[in-house]
């Protein structure tokens, strides 16, 4: 990827590139976020809910995304700009901005217990995840430690760095989690799991399950805050959007799904609560790798994988922030990676610190979460939903419709058969679907309040 704003570059190949984006979204949320959220929702209905948020709100949106990142070649803020000058529009982009850095902020906190998970699994301590995450001088070295590491890839460049390793590590993680798989759903008791994970109990559902369902599909896809537009602004224009689109979108739903059938058998099995809340994975893996041979190597093995993961993730969340810093306001990339890993490392600490080491941020008063919960809950479930909402009214009703089909009709010729229905997702259903759940977030948030 290029470093000067006026040669901004591109992807290494048409592979190169679904590998990138299917790096930016397989992550964390994939593997530590799916399966809390589908625990605590009740299972089944919950996984059925999200579902269909991926196939009709998320594939539409990210080819919205790609489509003006790949028109306008710049990042979200100056997109919008370039796209419908002198516009408010433009504030969307900025939000998108602000949302990358606060998600950073505390995503690089769990991707630190990862990175720790690593040696926590080879030392065979037998310390809990709540005493882990207590621990102060643990929590901010090992963030800080995850930040320092996406800092020097981005810095580096994408295309050397993320491309290659990708090529090699995840299809590695793939196989790991089948291996897991095969033991998870192996073990007594097993059964209750799968049938929690895969028999829907729709008396579970309520209006939380809809917000949760649809901002697990946009936070697992990357989608609602302009990583996606990054990414397309580095798309050559022979590349397909749409056959990238349902790719990206089928792999990073894939690993999800995996993640729950490596999860709630062992879950079941071990009689742990599936409603336990954030620390979930890091409970449930140690038992699955207690119970097979050599479970000390392939278990650190299964987290050094969880943390490169975790990494082509939080790159893309720099990289946006960072496209941002150098496209419009000219500062040099080499500092631009450092501001915005500092700014993210400040939000960061009180992330870090709430989860057991200080009491208070652990259970904010008047809002009933933890200060990390709290971060999750509004950038990573309710921002994204507002980002794909204004991004899905964008390309719908302002930008002209024969430009954006042209857009991606180039690479993409077959299109031409899609675009009705895509037109009309992202026209009327994205935005009414997702506004309804809005308003009911709101009109519960005005009631409590
Ligand atoms: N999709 C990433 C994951 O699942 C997280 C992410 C969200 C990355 C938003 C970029 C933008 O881990």
């Amino acid at each position: 990827m290029a470093t000067a704003p006026c040669d901004r570059g591109e992807w290494g190949s048409r592979a190169g590139f679904i590998l990138a984006a299917a790096g930016s979204a397989i992550g964390l949320g994939n593997i530590w976020r799916f399966p809390y959220t589908t625990g605590q929702n009740g299972g089944a209905a919950f996984l059925l809910i999200y579902l269909v948020c991926v196939i009709l709100l998320g594939v539409p949106v990210m080819i919205a995304e790609l489509t003006i990142g790949r028109h306008s070649r710049r990042n979200p803020v100056g997109a919008f700009e370039a796209i419908r000058p002198g516009s408010r529009w433009r504030i969307v982009g900025f939000l998108g901005v602000l949302t990358g850095v606060c998600i950073l902020s505390y995503y690089s906190v769990i991707a630190g217990v990862t990175v720790g998970y690593i040696f926590k699994t080879v030392a065979h301590s037998g310390a809990s995840y709540a005493a882990f995450t207590a621990n102060p001088l643990l929590m901010i070295p090992l963030m800080l430690l995850f930040l320092a590491l996406t800092v020097l890839v981005v810095q580096g460049g994408v295309r050397n760095g993320i491309e290659r390793w990708s090529k090699i590590l995840m299809p590695l993680l793939m196989l790991l989690m089948v291996l897991l798989i095969v033991r998870s759903v192996t073990l007594e008791g097993a059964g209750r799991g799968l049938s929690f994970y895969f028999k829907p109990d729709f008396s579970k559902v309520t209006g939380k399950t809809f917000l949760d369902a649809l901002g697990q599909a946009f936070f697992s896809l990357s989608l609602g805050m302009g990583a996606m537009i990054t990414y397309g602004s580095y798309l050559s224009k022979k590349d397909d959007i749409g056959t990238s689109a349902l790719c990206v979108s089928f792999f990073d739903t894939l690993i999800a799904v995996m993640a729950g059938l490596l999860i709630f058998p062992a879950l079941f099995a071990a009689g742990m609560d599936p409603a336990a809340g954030p620390g979930l994975v890091f409970e449930v893996l140690p038992v699955i790798f207690a119970r097979l041979p050599g479970g000390t190597l392939i278990g650190a093995a299964f987290f050094l994988l969880l943390a490169v993961a975790a990494l082509t993730s939080t790159i893309s969340l720099l990289e946006v922030v960072t496209a941002w810093l150098v496209d419009e306001k000219s500062i040099l990339r080499r500092r631009a990676v450092w501001i915005v890993a500092a700014i993210a490392f400040a939000f960061g600490l009180p992330s870090a610190l709430s989860l057991g080491a200080v009491e208070r941020l652990g259970d904010l008063p008047g809002i009933g979460m933890s200060f990390f919960g709290f971060m999750d809950w509004l950038f990573g479930n309710v921002m994204l939903a507002v980002g794909a909402v204004f991004i899905s009214i964008f390309f719908g009703w302002v930008w002209d419709r024969r430009a954006s089909r042209a857009e991606i009709e180039q690479g993409c010729p077959s299109y031409r058969k899609c675009a009705p229905a895509v037109t009309y997702l992202l026209k009327f259903f994205c935005p009414i679907a997702i506004g309804i759940v809005l308003f009911f977030l709101f009109r519960d948030l005005v009631a409590a309040g």
